[in-house]
């Protein structure tokens, strides 16, 4: 099934009105510990935070960095522009065409981001050009399970995550990053093999 960036930023823009309230009970959970272990490791003193949405990390940011976040839809960014804290810059903008310089940062983090865009090894390669020598990307995500019966369950339910919301959740994100020119240092299975943890360095 093919996406293109127009299509998931309406689609996003549609659900960001339910989107806290339909996330709280897997926020609640699950996702809000893994969030905090992700950004403990933020150990720089500016990073992008890819596909803010509507600002769930925010309150996990290192307090003495600066942080810019970028994401594709205008409804999901004005949820995170209402969270006011200091040294936060947010812009709309697509990862897979990053308006930033080549090695502007040090970290780049994401949180199940990458099974929304469209072309994620474009979104990863894009990255890698933003990172600076020695930078680190550092993930959250879902992805297509490694039991067999259970992937092909997520290949057919697949299909409606995807109209319903933009959502793949059949995405295949080790083999995405490493085809990006990544290699991954840390792949830590973080609910079965569905939810993982994810930090590469360019190579
Ligand atoms: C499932 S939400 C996750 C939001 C947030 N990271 C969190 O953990 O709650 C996915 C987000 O990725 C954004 N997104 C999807 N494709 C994108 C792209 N190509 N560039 C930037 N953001 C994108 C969506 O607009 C949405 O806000």
């Amino acid at each position: 099934m093919k996406m293109n960036s127009e299509i998931t930023r309406k689609k996003y823009n549609r659900n960001s009105k339910l989107y806290n309230l339909l996330e709280l009970p897997v926020e609640l959970f699950l996702y809000r510990k893994w969030r905090k272990s992700l950004f403990s490791g933020i150990d720089t003193d500016r990073f992008l935070e890819v596909g803010v949405g509507t600002g769930k990390n925010i309150k996990y940011y290192p307090n003495k960095s600066v942080a810019v976040g970028i994401d594709l839809s205008e409804g999901m960014l004005s949820k995170a522009k209402k969270i006011k804290i200091k040294r936060k810059i947010l812009l709309q903008a697509d990862v897979q065409k990053l308006p930033f310089d080549d090695s502007s940062f040090d970290r780049v983090v994401a949180t199940f981001v990458f099974c929304s865009v469209p072309d994620p090894v474009v979104g990863f390669k894009e990255i890698k050009r933003i990172l600076k020598p020695g930078g680190k990307l550092m993930l959250v995500e879902h992805v297509l399970p490694e039991n067999k019966l259970l992937a092909k369950l997520f290949n057919l339910l697949n299909y409606i995550t995807v109209k319903q919301g933009g959502v793949f959740i059949n995405r295949r994100t080790a083999d995405n990053i490493r085809k990006a020119g990544f290699e991954i240092v840390k792949e830590k299975n973080l609910l079965s093999t569905v939810f993982k943890q994810f930090v590469a360095q360019p190579v």
